[in-house]
């Protein structure tokens, strides 16, 4: 369980990620209307797809966009299998560290260069089942808290 010391201060809170969920699931459902959309989630770059995307429309989903260099690497080898399109939806941005140009095409939120946790991100295999973005208590990376 998360302990009340461990963060240091919450970025986005559960209510707030509530509302962005049914706001981008909205706009996403009205922009694919009557269309077969292709969903592909990244969790590991080692499994490739169980099917062919060639002349579908494809929505790469993203739980953070940082230097932005392992959604280009993938952007690349998905537009060589020809879809019909191909967009990005990430939940977070950190803009200010990007090393490469991507086009994100839906948003959660922009956030600022700092390490997050929660709402799927994790450290140290840790934090990922809370729900909300947070920073942690620094003591944590050296291993300090109790
Ligand atoms: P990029 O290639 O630098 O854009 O890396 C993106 C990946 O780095 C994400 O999919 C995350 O796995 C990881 N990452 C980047 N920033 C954070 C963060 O603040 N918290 C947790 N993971 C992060």
């Amino acid at each position: 369980m998360l302990k009340n010391n461990e963060i240091d201060e919450i970025l986005i809170t559960e209510g707030e990620i509530r509302e962005k969920v049914i706001e981008l699931g909205g706009k996403i459902t009205r922009d694919y209307q009557g269309k077969d959309l292709v969903f592909i989630g990244v969790l590991r770059i080692l499994k490739d797809l169980d099917e062919t995307i060639v002349g579908k429309d494809v929505l790469v989903v993203e739980d953070i966009v940082d230097t932005g260099l392992t959604l280009d690497y993938l952007l690349r080898i998905l537009k060589s299998r020809k879809p019909s399109s191909l967009k990005v939806c990430t939940f977070l941005n950190k803009s200010a560290r990007r090393k490469v140009k991507i086009k994100v095409d839906y948003l959660g939120f922009d956030i600022p260069d700092k390490f997050v946790v929660g709402y799927g991100l994790d450290y140290a295999g840790k934090f990922r089942n809370v729900p909300f973005v947070f920073t942690l208590n620094p003591e944590i990376y050296k291993g300090e808290l109790k």
